[in-house]
């Protein structure tokens, strides 16, 4: 059951219609950012079925490092960002993966130790795309992937088909 500060963060993802395309109804979870009882409660639900089964937690670019960093603190891990494509001077892999219109590609610098054992977080799972990259980067780098957790999952979408497993306190 869901604790009640669970509940109120859930109220708090805010909902913009048609943005940014028409038709799109856009989730921001800066609102459960903000407020400290509710990042709390996100926090401990994103990890909860992997407590003491990974070593770093990969943030992705941009929401997925705020994620990460509260993840660090409650769990006493590591981080390692992912980043979107152009930020870093030597990454050490890079994966291309298909949006609607055109690809984009993730890259990692090449500092995760072999065979570290790795949580994937982000904000929201779409269509799967960005994880399954993630997934597909951190074998590159040597590292075991053992679960991928985000705040909110759009399930219509169907992302778990191409990302693979990914555990949320919250579905839409
Ligand atoms: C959003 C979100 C996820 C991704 C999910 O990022 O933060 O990273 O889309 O979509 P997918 O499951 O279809 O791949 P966005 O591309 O808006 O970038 P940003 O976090 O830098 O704003």
């Amino acid at each position: 059951t869901l604790s009640r500060a669970l509940t109120r963060a859930e109220s708090l993802i805010a909902e913009t219609p048609d943005y940014p395309e028409p038709g799109v109804l856009f989730r921001d979870i800066s609102p459960v950012l903000v407020d400290a009882a509710a990042l709390g409660a996100v926090t401990e639900a994103m990890i909860a079925p992997f407590a003491g089964t990974f070593d770093v937690v990969a943030g992705i670019e941009a929401r997925g490092f705020l994620l990460a960093g509260t993840i660090v603190a409650t769990a006493g891990v590591g981080t390692l960002p992912i980043r979107k494509a152009g930020k870093l001077p030597n990454p050490a892999a890079s994966i291309e993966y298909h949006l609607e219109y055109g690809s984009a590609a993730i890259e990692a610098p090449g500092v995760l130790p072999s065979g570290a054992r790795v949580l994937l977080v982000d904000d929201i799972l779409a269509t799967g795309g960005t994880l399954g990259a993630s997934r597909k980067l951190i074998a590159e780098l040597g590292g075991e992937v053992v679960g991928a957790s985000v705040v909110l999952a759009l399930d219509e979408l169907g992302g778990e088909r191409v990302a693979g497993p990914v555990h949320s306190p919250f579905h839409a």
